[in-house]
């Protein structure tokens, strides 16, 4: 963070002497509002993160279990945010990447039970400040590489000084095992250089990976539902 403050103070610094008044100025706006904007996302986030975190100490409280594992989230970074402009061919502005990305803010929901997703989603859902923007259920409908996980994006009131803006942001939702093989598949996408047919059996053996956790987590599905049904407590600590 300081490292970043400083190397700005820096750039902006070098900059000076070649730059005429104006066009300093009119960076210093840009990086003002850009710092301004992310801010927004940061806060964001906060809300989603607290909305879930209210969610799992209530269900802890009244049904004696914690449906959410871990979660986790992340700001897309500035060389991410500018690739994805450019792949998508848009302008590189701050109404354009507003307008047209969702998922600057970006939070994670790990749970141990399908069941607790859903559940989880529709809570998110039913709050009346929350909107719903999209709604991709690679759950019911996996990728076609086994990529399994529930995406919403949602609009979030954000409270400011004097003022609320709402503010997008991508929630996904999957079970440890769907983060598990998402982890290593996209570790595994990202090496370069292999031969075809050591890519083309990778893909065949994540694609069974990816059935035999499905696989896994509907065994524990069924489990906690008989334990359930014989009335007995399935908490998660
Ligand atoms: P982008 O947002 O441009 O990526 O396209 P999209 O909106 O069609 O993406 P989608 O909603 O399908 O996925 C968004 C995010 O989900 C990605 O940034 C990843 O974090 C995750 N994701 C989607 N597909 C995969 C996949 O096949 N493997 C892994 N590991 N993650 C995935
Ligand atoms: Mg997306």
């Amino acid at each position: 963070m300081t490292d970043t403050k400083e190397a700005s103070r820096l750039l902006y610094h070098r900059l000076a002497e070649f730059a005429d008044n104006d066009s300093l100025q009119a960076l210093q706006q840009i990086l003002t509002s850009t710092k301004d904007l992310m801010s927004c996302y940061r806060c964001a986030i906060m809300e989603v993160e607290t909305k879930f975190r209210v969610l799992n100490e209530r269900f802890s409280l009244v049904h004696d279990h914690n449906p959410i594992d871990t979660i986790q989230s992340r700001l897309k970074s500035p060389e991410s945010i500018h690739q994805k402009m450019l792949r998508k061919n848009l302008p590189f502005t701050l109404e354009a990447i507003e307008k047209n990305l969702s998922d600057i803010a970006g939070i994670r929901i790990v749970c141990s039970f399908v069941d607790d997703i859903y559940m989880l989603a529709d809570c998110l859902l039913q709050q009346d400040d929350i909107t719903l923007i999209e709604r991709k259920d690679y759950i019911k409908n996996p990728k076609p590489n086994g990529y399994r996980s529930l995406h919403l994006i949602v609009e979030v009131p954000i409270f400011l000084q004097n003022e609320k803006r709402l503010m997008k942001a991508e929630v996904q939702l999957r079970t440890i095992a769907m983060e598990f093989w998402a982890n290593l598949e996209h570790q595994l996408r990202y090496k370069k250089d292999l031969p075809a047919e050591i890519v083309e059996k990778t893909a065949e053996r994540l694609s069974e990976c990816a059935r035999q956790s499905a696989g896994l987590d509907a065994k524990m599905q069924e489990i906690r539902d008989a334990i359930e049904q014989a009335g007995g407590d399935t908490a998660v600590r």
